[in-house]
């Protein structure tokens, strides 16, 4: 007999809902021959041996605990790329997703559509487990922006409880770009051809146990992955965040220098206070937004921003000797500082990308 359903659970510290989930699941799918697929990021609260323990006695479960990784998106990829069922299944390891809706959405892609989507904003649905305001604002914003660009009229693009054919996910796994939270979205976008999307309600839990890892960031994370898809790859999605902090870090040092200046300093300490807040403040943006999902903590985030700043200060000197000698040449100050300033910008980011990230 083969395997019907395969249920992706991508999970970082959920080890107080593993065992909930599996009992759950069970009453569920009642009547289906399923199995479920943790894919954990090495939690350190131990959700991999608590995954580990089920196992053991229930070969319906299963483990991939990927070291040095952090992402949902990725998670759940790989993840499905393990799936032996007929039709794969996504659901958060939380419990805020109703896992009884899954039969009927099984149902509805057994039925003829690509792909059934968890919706909490279809008549029935209900978004009530979204702890704040912010993040009802935010999800509601993310929605909005991803109707627009997508073209779909799904109601809840954001979802993140979905079931669609093994085979489709296949299909279109070389073409999804594994950034960030949003798989669906990814999935909707890269398949070539409009999705017969059912849509099919339920109710978002509040949380039990341990706690939500969306945060703001998300929603910038988000932009950046419709950007990405505008541009079409051709403007690495890094340099792009990182020229945008250093645009922003323009105005932390513009800003600091008028507050100085107001408080008695002079142009030269001024302009030095400014330009050492705005690169630290670039450094933390940076940490925090472009390189998230390699972000340094600790005493490796203090050694960071040493050299980062170091990084920068050599680019500001090419940007200042470039824009002198341009301007030496052809007296055209906008254009000579223009081209500075982008040669500063790409080394600051060519060079912190390998010495202060390590990305590979
Ligand atoms: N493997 C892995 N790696 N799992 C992760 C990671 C990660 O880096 N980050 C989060 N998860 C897991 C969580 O453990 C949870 O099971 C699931 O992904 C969702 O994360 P939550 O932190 O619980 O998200 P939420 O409840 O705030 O977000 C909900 O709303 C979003 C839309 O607003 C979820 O339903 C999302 O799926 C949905 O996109
Ligand atoms: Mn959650």
């Amino acid at each position: 007999m083969s395997r019907t359903l395969t249920v992706i659970v991508p999970c970082y510290n959920e080890r107080a809902n593993v065992a909930p989930m599996v009992a759950a699941l069970g009453s569920a799918l009642d009547g289906i021959d399923w199995e479920v697929v943790f894919v954990d990021d090495d939690s350190p609260d131990g959700t991999a041996a608590a995954v580990r323990a089920l196992a053991k006695d229930d070969p319906r479960v299963r483990c991939i605990r990927r070291i040095g990784r952090r992402g949902l998106s990725s998670a759940v990829i790989e993840g499905a790329l393990s799936a032996s069922g007929a039709y794969v299944a996504v659901i958060d390891g939380d419990m805020q997703h109703d896992e009884t809706r899954l039969p009927p959405m099984l149902a509805a892609v057994q039925g003829g559509a690509d792909m059934a989507v968890g919706s909490r904003h279809v008549a029935g649905g209900d978004a009530a487990g979204l702890a704040s305001p912010l993040r009802v604002w935010l999800s509601e914003t993310g929605i909005k922006l991803a109707q627009a660009v997508t073209h779909t009229g799904i109601t809840d693009p954001m979802s993140g409880f979905f079931l669609l054919r093994r085979d489709l996910f296949e299909q279109l796994a070389a073409r999804l770009s594994g950034q960030g939270f949003k798989i669906l979205l990814d999935l909707i976008m890269a398949s070539p051809r409009r999705l017969n999307v059912a849509e099919i309600p339920y109710k978002f839990r509040p949380r039990q146990a341990g706690e939500s890892k969306l945060d703001v960031l998300v929603l910038a994370q988000f932009a950046g992955m419709l950007l990405d898809k505008a541009l079409r790859g051709t403007v690495p999605l890094r340099f792009i965040s990182f020229a945008l902090v250093g645009g922003f870090g323009v105005l932390v040092n513009i800003l600091v220098l008028q507050l100085a200046m107001m408080a008695g300093a002079g142009f030269g300490t001024a302009q030095t206070i400014g330009t050492i807040i705005a690169m630290v403040a670039n450094f933390e943006l940076n940490n925090q937004l472009t390189y998230r999902a390699q972000r340094l903590k600790g005493a490796r985030a203090w050694r960071g921003l040493v050299l980062f700043l170091a990084v920068c200060s050599l680019g500001a000197y090419a940007n200042i000797g470039i824009a002198k000698a341009l301007y030496a040449e052809n007296g055209h100050g906008l254009f000579s500082g223009a081209a500075g300033a982008a040669v500063g910008v790409v080394w600051n980011y060519a060079v912190s990308a390998t010495l202060v990230w390590r990305v590979r």
